[in-house]
C-alpha cells in the first residue's frame, strides 16, 4: 500500500515535470527549484530587503548581514577589542570594557534583542549579553556602534538575556549559574550549593528617550541554572518566562547529575507586580559593585561609573509574584507565539515540545491548581498549564521562532532540521535538513507581535563539507529558506563571524534612513578637540605630551612634530575635518602597542603611544582616502629621555634651510 502510494506520487511528480518541459518550456525556471539563485540574487548596487543582527558567540561582537543575500555588511564590536576600528584601544573608547574586574577585553556574546514598541521592532536599538563576565550592551542603530555597557552583579554568566518587553520597558538577565550573592562570602566550600547559591534575574529599565539603561531591580530565587526567557505579549504582557536547568541542584558533573530530573521548570514572572512592590519600597537594598559605561555621541567619549547598591525582591517574601510550571526535560528555548497565548518550552533530552497556554496558567493560579512547592515557590500542575504536546517533532528541539500564519519553526539540534508545525492543531506540516546541527532560528520579526512570512534562517553549529576546507577550524554557518509556501526550501548558505547564537532582522526601511552619515564638526565638544588646522597644537604638562591634530584630505596637521622623548606619553587627539558622508580617516604610529584609529567624520579620537626608543617614527593615514592617501603621512623624532630639544611641530613649514624660498609656494595655509 505504501509503496503504491509512493509509486503514485513518484509517477504524478513525473508525468508533471515531463509535461511541463514537455509543452511550456518558458516556464521552466520557475518549475525546478533553481529559482533558488534568484531569490537570493541582490543586483549590484541594490539593497537587501532585511537588515540581520547576529550575536558573534566567542568573538563578543555583533555581525549584520543583508538578507536575502547574505552579505556581510559590517561587524560592530561589542564586548571585545578591535584593533581595526581602536575600540577598546582608544582613549575613548577603554572605559567602555571597564567592570567591577577592571578591562574585560572579551566577551561570549549569545543573544541580540532589538527595541519594540507596541511588540513591534522599531529599529532604535539592539541589545546584546555578555555571556561571560555577566554585562548587557545596547548598540544605536543610527551609529551602529555600541552606545553602552551595564554589568551585572550578583550572577554568574549572563546566558537568559537580554530579552526585551513589548514596549522596550525593560531587558531582562538571568543568570546562567547560580552563585552566592555578591553581599556574602563567596568564600564556602562548593559542595553547599543547595544552602548558599541563589539565582538571580535582573529587570534592566530602558529609558525611552536616550535608552540608557539600569538596574530597575533584582529578583532572587533558588538556585538554579536560567537558560533563556521571553516576555508575554499582547495578553501576557506583563509576565516574563524563563527557561530553567539544573533544577537538581548539581555543583559537579552537570551533565549527568543535572539531568536526573523527569522536569525541570519554566518560571513564570509576574514583572508588573514586581514593578509595583519596587514602587511601594519592598525591595532591599543590597551592596553590590558594578560598572555603567556611557558613551556620549557630543564628547565622543565613554565614561565609566562604578555602582554600589541594587534593589532585591526576595521571591519567597511575595507571593504570587513567581510560580513554576514543570518542563520536560532540561528545557532549552522559552517562546511566546504572537499572540502572546502559547508559551512553547524545548527540552533539550525530551521526544516532544509542551506548549502551554497562558489562560489556563492564569486559571491555574486562580484555581490553585498546584503540585508542591519548588523552594518556596508554587508548582503549577503540568497539565493545569499545559495546551498540548507537539508529538514526534524530531531530536533535541531547541528553539521555535513564528510566521503570520499561525506557524511555528522549531529548530533540532540532534536530528539536524527545522520542524514546521502549527501552533492550534499542534500538528507537524513540514521538516527540512540544516546542514549541520543548528542552534538558533530566526524570522524578522519571529519573537515580536509582527513576524514576517517570508524567510527564515538556521544558525548552525556544525559547518563540515559546506566550503572549501581552511584547516582544522572551519567557518559556522547560516541557512536562509523561503518560508511563503507550504514546504520550506532551502536558498542559500553563507557563512558567519564567530559562532552565531541568536539573531534578529528587520525590514530595511526601518533602519536604514535614520543611518548618521557623518559627525557635525561645530557639535564636536570633545576637549581635544581641533575644530580648523589652525587649533592644531602640540603642549608638554610634565611627561604627558598632548598632541591636538587634524586629519583631511589629504594630509595630517601637525605632520612634523620634535621634542618628544622617551617615556614620553603621547596623545594623539585626532579630529577628522571632513563634513562628508564615507571619508574616515586612519591613524597609526610605527610601534605602537595598540591599535590603529579609525575617525569618522566631524569626530575625535585618541591614540595613546609611549616611545621606547629613541628614533624617527612615520605617523599616517590607514583608511584610503584620496589619490594623495599614500601622501597622507608625517614624522615624529623621539630623542632621548632628559633631552633637551624643545617641541615643534608643524604642517608644510619645516623645510630644509636651503630651498625655504622655492617649497614655501607649496605649503598648506594655516
Ligand atoms: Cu586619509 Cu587616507
Amino acid at each position: 500500500m505504501r509503496i503504491n502510494t509512493k509509486y503514485a506520487q513518484g509517477m504524478a511528480a513525473l508525468a508533471l515535470l515531463v509535461s511541463v518541459n514537455a509543452c511550456k518550456p518558458k516556464d521552466a525556471g520557475s518549475v525546478v527549484s533553481g529559482d533558488a539563485a534568484a531569490k537570493v540574487y541582490v543586483a549590484p548596487g541594490k539593497y537587501d530587503e532585511y537588515y540581520n543582527f547576529v550575536s558573534g558567540g566567542f568573538s563578543g561582537q555583533l555581525s549584520v548581514y543583508g538578507l536575502p543575500s547574505g552579505r556581510l555588511l559590517r561587524v560592530i564590536p561589542v564586548f571585545s577589542v578591535d584593533p581595526e576600528k581602536g575600540w577598546g584601544y582608544s582613549e575613548e573608547t577603554k572605559p567602555m570594557l571597564n567592570t567591577s574586574h577592571g578591562s574585560v577585553p572579551w566577551d561570549d556574546l549569545h543573544h541580540v534583542s532589538m527595541s519594540q514598541t507596541n511588540g513591534e521592532i522599531d529599529g532604535r536599538w539592539a541589545f546584546a549579553n555578555a555571556n561571560n563576565t555577566p554585562r548587557v550592551a545596547r548598540v544605536d542603530l543610527k551609529t551602529f556602534r555600541t552606545a553602552e555597557i551595564l554589568e551585572l552583579p550578583n550572577s554568574g554568566g549572563n546566558h537568559s538575556s537580554p530579552f526585551i518587553t513589548e514596549n522596550s520597558e525593560y531587558i531582562v538577565a538571568g543568570t546562567r549559574f547560580s552563585v552566592p550573592p555578591d553581599d556574602k562570602n563567596g568564600d564556602v566550600p562548593i559542595n553547599t550549593y543547595k544552602q548558599n547559591f541563589k539565582g538571580t534575574i535582573s529587570f534592566i529599565s530602558i529609558d525611552k528617550n536616550s535608552g540608557n539603561m539600569d538596574i530597575a531591580f533584582q529578583l532572587q530565587g533558588p538556585g538554579v541554572n536560567f537558560d533563556l526567557s521571553h516576555a508575554g505579549k499582547g495578553k501576557s504582557n506583563g509576565w516574563f518566562f524563563f527557561s530553567t536547568y539544573n533544577t537538581e541542584q548539581a555543583n559537579t558533573l552537570l551533565e549527568v547529575n543535572a539531568s536526573k530530573r523527569d522536569k525541570d521548570f519554566i518560571m513564570a514572572v509576574n514583572w508588573k507586580m514586581a514593578e509595583q512592590l519596587i514602587k511601594a519600597g519592598k525591595g532591599r537594598k543590597q551592596a553590590a559593585k558594578y560598572a555603567s559605561n556611557r558613551f556620549d555621541e557630543s564628547t565622543h567619549t565613554a565614561t565609566s561609573t562604578i555602582k554600589n547598591e541594587v534593589s532585591v525582591l526576595d521571591i519567597r517574601e511575595h507571593p504570587g509574584l513567581v510560580y513554576m510550571i514543570p518542563c520536560p526535560k532540561s528545557p532549552h528555548g522559552c517562546d511566546v507565539d504572537p499572540t502572546g497565548e502559547y508559551i512553547v518550552g524545548s527540552g533539550k533530552l525530551a521526544a516532544l515540545i509542551p506548549v502551554f497556554s497562558f489562560d489556563k496558567i492564569q486559571k491555574a493560579i486562580a484555581d490553585k491548581a498546584f503540585d508542591g512547592e519548588y523552594d518556596g515557590i508554587p508548582v503549577i500542575k503540568y497539565e493545569a498549564a499545559l495546551y498540548g504536546e507537539v508529538k514526534k517533532p524530531g531530536l533535541g528541539p531547541l528553539h521555535t521562532e513564528f510566521d503570520d500564519k499561525g506557524n511555528a519553526y522549531t529548530s533540532m539540534f540532534v536530528s539536524s532540521e527545522v520542524v514546521k508545525w502549527n501552533v492550534k492543531d499542534l500538528k507537524v506540516l513540514d521538516r527540512v535538513p540544516t546542514y549541520y546541527s543548528v542552534g538558533h532560528l530566526m524570522v524578522p520579526g519571529g519573537d515580536s507581535k509582527k513576524p514576517t512570512g517570508k524567510y527564515l534562517v538556521a544558525y548552525n553549529k556544525i559547518t563540515k563539507d559546506r566550503y572549501l576546507p581552511t584547516g582544522p577550524e572551519l567557518s559556522q554557518s547560516a541557512q536562509l529558506y523561503d518560508i511563503s509556501g507550504d514546504k520550506m526550501q532551502l536558498l542559500l548558505d553563507f557563512p558567519t563571524i564567530g559562532e552565531p547564537h541568536y539573531a534578529q532582522a528587520v525590514a530595511a526601511d526601518v533602519i536604514k534612513n535614520n543611518s548618521t552619515k557623518f559627525f557635525k564638526i561645530e557639535e564636536n565638544k570633545h576637549p581635544h578637540v581641533a575644530k580648523g588646522e589652525k587649533e592644531a597644537k602640540v603642549w608638554r604638562e610634565g611627561n604627558k605630551v598632548h598632541i591636538n591634530m587634524t586629519l583631511v584630505r589629504s594630509h595630517l596637521t601637525p605632520d612634523n612634530i620634535e621634542g618628544i622623548r622617551v617615556g614620553d606619553e603621547v596623545y594623539f587627539h585626532t579630529t577628522n575635518l571632513e563634513q562628508d558622508w564615507d571619508v574616515p580617516h586612519g591613524f597609526a604610529v610605527k610601534g605602537a602597542l595598540n591599535a590603529e584609529l579609525l575617525v569618522m567624520p566631524g569626530e575625535t579620537t585618541t591614540l595613546k603611544w609611549v616611545p621606547l626608543k629613541a628614533g624617527m617614527y612615520p605617523i599616517y593615514c590607514t583608511d584610503f582616502c584620496s589619490a594623495l592617501h599614500q601622501e597622507m603621512s608625517g614624522y615624529v623624532r623621539v630623542s632621548p629621555a632628559g633631552s633637551n630639544v624643545p617641541i615643534s611641530f608643524s604642517t608644510g613649514t619645516n623645510l630644509p634651510k636651503d630651498d625655504t624660498a622655492t617649497a614655501q609656494a607649496g605649503a598648506v595655509k594655516k
